[in-house]
């Protein structure tokens, strides 16, 4: 038993002698001799009971659950799931989650596990992982949901966990910022992270989904907008970046919307949330920042809206000045910025990373930062790759910067995503 930071690890019982799996225990004090005695667990703090501390470090229950395959829904087969007068569709989403959640859970917990030895000790990283594995044990020993009052107890659950995770990604950008020098693939921690961050949308947007089913919310059906209008949710972020921009250079473009700006069509608002202020920001910036001597006559941003059966796409061009060869392949890297020192992510002030990332969580009710952390492109382009789509750019060093995000429509002929 030994005490890292905030955090009690404490060997587990059946762990293997000698197994270079990721366990708090095993790396900080008995790799070599651990051999499966049995051990006492202690309470990590009061609020956590004894009983849910010795599950909480039950890891042959999270080996079994990481071997199943997640099951994956298409936005149709939520959209259309129904609603029933008697409620039972809500029941029914809940008995979905309460198999899908564990398992999906019991997935990111190994890939934690397979991490590289020195990233996987970083303290930042070893407390998302712990977070994950006490979510785990939360969500895998919770009775089953039989009827509405379990249901409602389950969505309680559900709900406070969305909250405990919800600096998650700040918590995982700072822990890998600082074991970067450890890292010696780039790929891996790539492979990791948008692995780490796609999946956790997958499971945000289902949870989200199934909480949503509680409210009537016209036009919607849980977390689906059937009549989502692409011109009203980029004017909704225009709006909101320009704030922040405002906020940061005191001044900020115009955002221009042309194409196919009647188009309305059923998706799922909620990535977009994540991806256009991200986008919005990124065009703003490069823009206050070319023409920072002449801003009444500063160049719009303009978005241009195209529509057709298959996807629909969203191209953000911006006079900011385009981005110089040197930085072209690292752009899309995670971490890199080219943001002055006052937010450097190399400092040790990590104040606006939290204030970001909880912004980009928080959606359209945070404010957040301009840029600094080297997340917005990696991130949004991941959460695209995930959603069937592509993020891509075209850059004219001198002129300004061209970014298309392209995704599939989920009522289209051709299958859309699975979430
Ligand atoms: P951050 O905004 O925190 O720096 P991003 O991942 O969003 O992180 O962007 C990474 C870098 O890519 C930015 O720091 C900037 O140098 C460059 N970049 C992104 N978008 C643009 C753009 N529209 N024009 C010029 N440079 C850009
Ligand atoms: C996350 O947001 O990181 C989650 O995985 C949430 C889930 C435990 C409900």
């Amino acid at each position: 038993l030994r005490t890292v930071g905030k955090s009690l690890f404490v060997c587990p019982p059946h762990h293997p002698a000698g197994s270079l799996e990721l366990c708090p225990a095993v790396l900080f004090f008995c790799r070599p001799r651990c051999s499966g005695i049995p051990y006492v667990p202690q309470p990590r703090d009061k609020s956590v009971s004894a009983r849910s501390v010795i599950s909480f470090y039950n890891q042959s229950a999270i080996d079994v659950a990481a071997e199943k395959p997640s099951v994956r829904l298409t936005p149709t087969t939520i959209l259309y799931a129904g609603k029933s007068p008697d409620n039972s569709h809500i029941l029914r989403s809940a008995q979905y989650l309460y198999k899908e959640l564990p398992v999906r859970v019991a997935h990111r917990i190994r890939d934690f596990r397979h991490l590289p030895f020195i990233v996987g000790c970083n303290p930042t990283i070893l407390h998302v992982h712990e977070l994950y594995i006490r979510s785990f044990h939360l969500l895998s020993e919770f009775p089953p949901v039989e009827d509405f009052e379990s249901e409602e107890k389950y969505t309680k659950l559900v709900k406070d966990l969305l909250d405990d995770h919800k600096d998650v990604v700040t918590l995982l950008a700072e822990g890998f910022r600082e074991s970067r020098k450890h890292i010696k693939e780039y790929k891996v921690i790539q492979d990791f992270l948008d692995r780490m961050l796609t999946s956790r949308l997958g499971i945000r947007m289902l949870a989200q989904h199934h909480i949503a089913l509680h409210q009537e919310k016209p036009n919607y059906v849980g977390i689906v907008c059937t009549q989502m209008s692409l011109k009203k949710i980029i004017e909704k972020w225009a709006d909101f970046s320009r704030q922040v921009c405002e906020y940061k250079y005191g001044f900020a473009p115009r955002v221009r919307v042309l194409g196919h700006v009647g188009v309305v069509f059923p998706y799922i608002p909620l990535p977009l949330d994540y991806i256009l202020p991200e986008l919005l920001k990124n065009a703003m910036r490069a823009t206050c920042e070319q023409h920072a001597d002449n801003p009444v006559n500063m160049p719009d941003v303009t978005v241009t809206i195209a529509n057709n059966d298959v996807d629909f796409i969203i191209r953000i061009s911006d006079k900011g000045g385009g981005m110089p060869r040197e930085i072209l392949e690292k752009v899309m890297q995670y971490h890199f910025t080219t943001c002055g020192s006052e937010m450097d992510p190399a400092s040790e002030n990590l104040d606006g990373l939290g204030t970001m990332m909880s912004a980009m969580n928080d959606g359209p009710n945070g404010a957040g930062p301009m840029y600094g952390f080297g997340f917005g492109l990696p991130t949004s382009r991941a959460y695209a790759e995930y959603l069937g789509g592509s993020l891509t750019y075209n850059t004219m060093q001198g002129i300004g910067t061209d970014v298309y995000l392209r995704l599939r429509h989920i009522d289209g002929n051709y299958e859309s995503f699975r979430i």
